[in-house]
């Protein structure tokens, strides 16, 4: 099943999609956590992309599409996959549309209050990219990895400017994606307040899975 993930920032995507990649078989495709790979590989697309993500503005869609569409030629997206956080901008979508046919829209629905405090006591593993948060889900012991034991994180668009900017950048270029595709008949919304099994659930009857 070839399915996106779309919603504001914080809203649980990569956390519903880590959980539902194993459940659906299918590979979880999250370009923000391509381009973080980049940037602590310090490849030419890191040193490109590093200060916009900083800022929380977009990476350009030309510079998107590709890093997409090279995911794409790898085999184990052949039979499905889940995009985490593409596409964000009526272009891409278009784009998308020319590279694969599309399932279902999952549309994660959370009030503004809520986002910020999710994405304000998020913290991640460097090197795995395991999420937590220092309230709703915290490490065994604070501050460290329960796999690794390596210290936590907090990412630099977890701070309080680059979260408004982030949320204004959704609002102008991404929630029109909410429209495009509801006028598709692809989009399915989900309420993304409950716990991450609630969610997970109901993102499971969503789909029909
Ligand atoms: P990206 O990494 O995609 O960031 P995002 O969309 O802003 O999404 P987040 O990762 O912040 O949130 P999420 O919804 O995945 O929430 P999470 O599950 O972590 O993109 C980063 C940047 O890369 C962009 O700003 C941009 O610069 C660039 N970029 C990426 N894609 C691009 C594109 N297509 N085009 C151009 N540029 C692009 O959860 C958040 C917190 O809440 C966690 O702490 C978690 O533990 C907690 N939580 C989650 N679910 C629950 C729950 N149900 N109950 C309680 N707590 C929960």
């Amino acid at each position: 099943m070839n399915l996106v993930f779309l919603g504001p920032p914080g809203a649980g995507k990569g956390t519903i999609a880590a959980i539902a990649k194993e459940k659906l078989g299918v590979p979880h495709i999250s370009t923000g956590d391509l381009f973080r790979a980049a940037i602590k590989n310090e490849t030419e697309l890191g040193k490109q992309v590093k200060s916009i993500l900083a800022s929380g503005e977009l990476v350009p869609d030309s510079v998107t599409v590709e890093m997409v569409r090279e995911r794409f030629l790898d085999k184990d997206t052949k039979d499905g996959f889940i995009l985490d956080g593409f596409p964000r901008t009526i272009s891409q979508a278009d784009s998308l549309a020319d590279m694969k046919q599309i399932d279902h829209v999952v549309n994660f629905l959370l009030d503004r209050e809520e986002i910020v405090k999710r994405l304000s006591g998020r913290r991640m593993c460097k090197s795995t990219g395991k999420i937590y948060h220092v309230l709703y889900n915290p490490p065994k012991v604070e501050g460290i990895d329960d796999e690794t034991g390596e210290p936590l994180i907090q990412r630099d668009d977890d701070k309080e400017d680059a979260i408004l900017n982030r949320l204004e950048v959704y609002d102008r270029q991404t929630a029109p994606l909410i429209s495009y595709y509801k006028e598709k008949g692809m989009l399915r919304d989900i309420d993304a307040k409950g716990s991450p099994e609630a969610v997970l659930a109901q993102m499971l009857a969503a789909i029909g899975a």
